[in-house]
């Protein structure tokens, strides 16, 4: 078992109360790793340094600071298999899922350290004769970055990378179910030659180390990966600051078949999207909507392939579905269940918490599905788990509404042949990513991601949109004729 610190002003460092918390395998219950729990007087510490480091940093030509990225994502591409089966034992996704994380963060680091020799600004005519306007895109200041336990190390990257070929100095908190991970990539950041208090590294819980991230008027913007009712928290209390914030905070994603789909193909998709990571996406797809004419063929080879499905150890990679993260997790999951059939759902396979064996030390709970009616709880709340809830519908349009009937609107999926119902579904899903004869999962990084109505605020990660939230636009006005010109009077 390893004990760790916080990394602050280029240390690693104890709480200043000293107190500390466990990281388990959500498998067997092995304690992994401690942490320090972290407290207010400690958030303060880093937001001291990361202000301290920003002059410096700031004054890094972008191209330089993308040089680092790349080197990180070098060391990660060595240590992909060992992290890969970090992230396994850490948060309980399957091994072969854990290395596709790690290849995200070394994808999005090699992608965006070439944004360093862009950081793109516009120039464009003047008005007035012997005048120069332009943009140049600067850097925010201190950026508190709040990741998820889903992608413990994959998100952190889209994070940390954008926010470091951006310029910002930064005030890192992990998930405190994931921090293992979380500080391993520090580490490889530190290595790569990440400058001492440029990444500050703040581990405890969101009500005490993430609210002083969202209240503290010198962290300059937050970023903010998890769930709806914390990211609205942090969303009001930054308000009254003014402060800027990201969010990206789940959904409720449909997969629609439609009675033209390759039906193998769909049932491909929805197994997983649906089971994949356990459930435990924000893009994972807990909605299937089948078209009446084609219900019972997808619901029977669903059934047989899901029935198949091994479940146990992670890293072993024969297995397909792994546990869930925690025991709250856990709790929550099996709450939707019995809602599910209180609301009375139809239950066709799962349900249950897996016990017996080496099983009673982890967080297990059967694939699940429910044929459901498109408004019960189950089928607008999003439950982040293997619960899947299959509605049927008579045409696309009844498909589409049943689709569009949640809050959400992150990612979403229609399985189809028909070029004019794929069209007509990128047009009408109400989400902000949309897959063709694709599952609702595995979006890739050069890509903008995020999503619409309660989904987020607004924002995009990743792709070309990655550097927005860390970085200011100003506008310079060079005026080379030794007059005085007045703009919109002079004509
Ligand atoms: C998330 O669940 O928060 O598209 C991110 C996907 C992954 C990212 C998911 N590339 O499923």
């Amino acid at each position: 078992m390893e004990e760790y610190g916080m990394y602050i002003d280029g240390k690693w460092v104890p709480s200043v109360e000293g107190g500390v918390f466990e990281t388990k395998n959500p498998t067997n219950g092995e304690v992994l790793a401690t942490f320090p729990a972290g407290t207010k007087e400690d958030v303060l510490r880093a937001i001291d340094a990361a202000e301290k480091a920003f002059p410096a940093w700031k004054k890094v030509p972008p191209p330089r600071r993308g040089e680092i990225l790349l080197r990180a994502a070098q060391i990660m591409r060595q240590r992909k298999e060992e992290l890969g089966t970090l992230i396994s034992k850490e948060m309980g996704k399957v091994l072969s899922e854990g290395k596709g994380e790690v290849q995200e963060g070394i994808d999005f680091f090699e992608y965006i350290a070439g944004e360093g020799r862009r950081l793109l600004g516009e120039t464009t005519p003047s008005e007035l004769p012997n005048k120069f306007c332009m943009t140049v895109r600067q850097p925010v200041g201190v950026a508190g970055c709040i990741t998820p336990w889903n992608f413990p190390i994959s998100i952190p990257c889209w994070k940390l990378g954008a926010a470091l070929i951006s310029g910002d100095t930064i005030v890192f908190k992990p998930a405190s179910i994931t921090p293992l991970c979380a500080a391993k990539l520090v580490e490889i950041l530190i290595e790569a030659g990440v400058p001492a208090g440029v990444i500050n590294f703040v581990t405890g819980s969101g009500s005490v180390v993430g609210r002083e991230i969202a209240e503290n008027p010198r962290v300059r913007v937050v970023s903010f990966t998890g769930g709806v009712p914390t990211g609205i928290d942090i969303y009001s209390r930054a308000a009254k600051l003014l402060k800027p914030v990201h969010l990206e905070l789940g959904g409720k994603n449909p997969q629609i078949v439609m009675d033209d789909a390759n039906i193998d193909l769909a049932v491909d998709g929805v197994l997983f999207g649906a089971f994949g990571t356990a459930g435990q996406r924000c893009t994972a797809t807990s909605r299937l909507i089948i078209h009446k004419n084609v219900y019972d063929e997808v619901m029977d080879k669903l059934l047989a392939r899901v029935k198949a499905m091994k479940m146990g150890n992670p890293t072993d990679p024969k297995i397909d579905i792994g546990p869930v993260s925690s025991d709250d997790q856990e709790k929550k999951i099996l709450e939707y269940i019995q809602i599910g059939l209180n609301e009375g759902a139809k239950l066709i396979c799962g349900g249950k918490k897996v016990t017996g064996g080496e099983f009673d030390k982890g967080y297990f709970i059967e694939p699940t599905i429910f044929e459901a009616v498109q408004g019960m709880r189950i089928t607008k709340e999003e439950i982040f788990g293997p619960v899947l809830a299959v509605m049927k519908a008579n045409d696309f349009e009844d498909a589409v509404r049943q689709a569009n009937d949640v809050d959400y609107g992150l990612s979403s999926s229609i399985y189809t042949k028909n070029i004019n119902l794929a069209f007509r579904a990128i047009d009408e899903l109400e989400a902000g990513i949309t897959y063709i004869n694709a599952p609702t999962i595995g979006a890739e990084i050069q890509l903008p991601f995020g999503g619409i109505k309660n989904t987020g605020n607004g924002g995009r990660e990743a792709g070309t949109t990655a550097i927005e939230e860390f970085t200011e636009i100003k506008t310079v006005f060079i005026d080379y004729s030794d007059k005085l010109q007045k703009a919109q009077i002079d004509r």
